[in-house]
């Protein structure tokens, strides 16, 4: 690691206004003041712009002076920084963290209370937080509000999805600020769970457009004891406020200082594909506490999945309530039960003839007949196998063909009992030899009726991934609060859904084509996503001819998903017998790499479009992605990318003629041709259609 930090003052100076700090190439810059009330207060500026108005910063207390008022400025210090790092797995083989940092020491003369605020400025944007240090009248406290606002000064489109504290798994709306109105959306979506206070209140990450075409992303990074920031919008005025998480009496932190928030962030830029690139929000978390990361492998996977959520298989073993039913209160197998010994067998046998590294187990546990709607508190106990699963020949029969197993947490929220069990389940894992587990929040928080986002939760899952690493187990969660880049310092906290997945187009009204082209502006920017691509058998009338739910895409952007939507861990998440019958499709998924060299986003729009290319780890290898929302697209890529003098195989998986995501969502066509870094290709998207290619060199 290369790291230069410079103690002097760097592009900083006094502007009419306050104090200004520049992003290394000047691009941003950020000024600060204290207003006449003593008032922390910030304005951004993007090529000499104004995007961010005066806004007021600060932290309320309960039953305490609000850190927000009253302030005189002690000291300032800056540093420059420009280094890189590696991590275990990512888009790319390096990540560059430059920027220019300043610290305003405050004292509040009411209190004696120090309060710093520390920004760095990056080229893509700018990033602060609150910083308490150690102090005699400041030990133990509660914050009860944070008071940062974010001041656009325009109208802008926004993609945004209503502000419930317990869920991410919403499609997103493109409207403008002044639109935004939780009270009129349909709710009748498939979502369980709703916990929206207020109309006006958003997620973050909220990725915006000014009417002049600027791209503006609001976010947080490093969100570790504390919740997850919400915004409250103004609608009239543009201005956003943070809305902290509450807990189940409405407090939002218990901290101690010294102690300091989570970064909250802007991103600028006119080029949309300089957002979905940035590193930012890694860049702002602590770098790896694992020292032996060697365990941590990415994962091709298949599962004991999609035939519960199409409804061939059940999860429970007897049916539901059976067990209180029958007379002698002893289960009976309903017949339907999908994860027994014999069917796990078969997917291992498919996982290994296709090359695929684990396989997924799910409903391999007792406590699936009372998991859902009554909400036990102890229903699972993470160890005990159904009586038609065998742990032992199950997970021996895996080692003998080379796959890894990984494990399946339904903790349906029951939180403390999964604490409880979290030792036991481990060692279990470590017994067989599982190297991952996929945890899952199903429903509101047991006993406390805490919110997912709220700091109890996201303390658990950093305790889970932190635990996990001890036992050397990689964590992918799910209805877990969306990540904030955590997984530079947790690298085995290996993927997360925290978002609405692909398993939505399986039992409701789905997701929209323009959602998976919104989610690297939104979900992905704060780590990877378990979105379990791959649905081949895109109608669920062939399972069911009174089904109408459909997956809304081509089968072409199935694939191209798996090189748009980043993740180290990938599902093909059909069934494997849809799989034999387009096998020459699910040549790609085979093919495609899960861990990169390098990424570069060529075209990106949010809401129409994304095209991304990647070099596989370690190899001359690329694969390309290419997706479109509901409107069919065409488009000319330079392949300047690959390596220059070289040639290369490219097989091209691209939409047939007829192609449409909701007409003909199964018309694809694949394509070989010869290629070089001079080359030019022509693409071919339908209607939520999509291109992936594999480009292999030619010896
Ligand atoms: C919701 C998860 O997203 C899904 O993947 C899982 O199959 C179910 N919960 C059951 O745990
Ligand atoms: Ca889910």
């Amino acid at each position: 690691m290369k790291k230069f930090i410079l103690g002097f003052i760097v592009c900083f100076g006094i502007s009419s206004w306050g104090q200004e700090i520049q992003s290394p190439s000047k691009k941003i810059s950020v000024s600060f003041s204290l207003t006449s009330e003593g008032k922390p207060a910030y304005q951004v500026s993007y090529l000499n712009q104004k995007i961010v108005e005066e806004s007021e910063l600060g932290i309320a207390l309960k039953n305490n002076v609000a850190l927000d008022h009253g302030f005189s400025l002690i000291d300032r210090v800056t540093t420059t920084v420009n280094e890189s790092w590696q991590p275990v797995l990512g888009e790319q083989a390096t990540i560059q963290n430059v920027y220019n940092q300043i610290t305003y020491y405050l004292l509040q003369k009411e209190t004696n209370r120090k309060l710093n605020i520390i920004f760095r400025v990056y080229d893509e944007g700018v990033a602060f937080r609150y910083d308490i240090p150690k102090q005699s009248n400041l030990n133990y406290f509660v914050v009860s509000d944070e008071k940062t606002h974010f001041n656009l000064l325009e109208n802008h489109k926004a993609f945004w999805i209503p502000g419930d504290y317990d869920s991410q798994e919403y499609a997103y709306n493109e409207t403008n600020l002044s639109e935004i109105d939780n009270s009129k959306l349909d709710m009748n979506n498939g979502i369980g769970v709703k916990s929206i206070a207020s109309p006006y209140r958003v997620q973050s990450p909220l990725m915006l457009k000014s009417p002049s075409g600027i791209y503006i992303n609001i976010f947080e990074a490093a969100v570790v004891n504390y919740p997850v920031m919400h915004l409250d919008v103004d609608p009239k005025k543009f201005d956003l406020k943070s809305d902290l998480v509450p807990n189940a009496i409405g407090d939002k932190a218990y901290l101690q200082a010294p102690c300091a928030s989570p970064w909250r962030t802007i991103m600028i830029s006119n080029d949309a594909r300089d957002i979905v690139g940035s590193k930012m929000i890694l860049n702002l978390n602590e770098p790896s506490k694992i020292t032996d990361t060697s365990w941590i492998k990415p994962m091709k996977y298949v599962g004991i999945w999609w035939e519960m959520h199409i409804g061939k298989a059940t999860w429970d073993y007897a049916g539901s309530q059976n067990a209180q039913n029958a007379a002698d209160g002893q289960l009976k197998p309903s017949g339907k039960h999908g994860a027994t010994t014999a069917n796990t067998k078969r997917y291992i046998d498919f996982a290994a003839k296709h090359g695929f590294d684990g396989v997924l187990v799910e409903g391999w546990n007792a406590g699936w007949e009372d998991w859902f709607g009554n909400w036990k508190e102890n229903v699972f106990d993470f160890s005990t196998p159904y009586p038609d699963f065998n742990l032992k020949e199950v997970n021996d029969y895996a080692k003998a063909k080379g796959i890894k197993m990984i494990m399946h947490h339904e903790t349906s929220g029951s939180v403390a009992n999964y604490e409880r069990h979290l030792d036991r389940a481990f060692e279990l894992m470590q017994q067989y030899g599982y190297p991952a587990v996929k945890s899952g929040y199903v429903g509101k928080i047991i006993p406390r009726g805490e919110y997912h986002d709220g700091q109890t939760m996201v303390n658990h899952y950093n305790f889970v991934a932190q635990r996990a690493a001890d036992y050397k187990l990689m964590v992918n969660s799910h209805e877990s609060s969306r990540p904030t880049g955590y997984s530079r310092t947790y690298p085995n906290y290996i993927a997360a859904e925290a978002a609405r997945g692909n398993e939505f187009n399986a039992w409701s009204v789905g997701n929209p084509p323009m959602h998976e082209t919104i989610l690297p502006f939104t979900r992905l920017l704060g780590g990877p996503m378990d979105y379990t691509p791959g649905i081949f058998e895109i109608k669920m009338n062939i399972y069911d001819p009174a089904k109408k739910e459909q997956v809304h895409t081509t089968l072409a952007k199935q694939l191209a998903l798996y090189v748009t939507l980043y993740s180290p861990l990938q599902m093909a998440a059909d069934l494997p017998e849809n799989y034999e019958k387009y096998i020459d499709a699910f040549q790609f998924i085979k093919d495609v790499a899960v861990d990169w060299d390098q990424s570069y986003y060529l075209e990106a729009e949010p809401g129409d479009y994304v095209t991304v290319a990647r070099k596989t780890k370690g190899k001359d290898e690329w694969f390309l992605g290419a997706i479109t929302d509901e409107n069919p697209r065409k488009t000319v890529l330079k392949l300047n990318f690959l390596t220059p003098g070289k040639k290369y195989k490219a097989t091209i998986y691209e939409d047939g003629k007829d192609a449409h995501w909701e007409k003909n969502p199964k018309s694809y066509a694949i394509k070989t041709i010869q290629v070089t870094s001079e080359s030019k290709i022509k693409l071919n998207l339908a209607n939520g259609g999509g291109t992936a290619i594999s480009f292999i060199p030619i010896k």
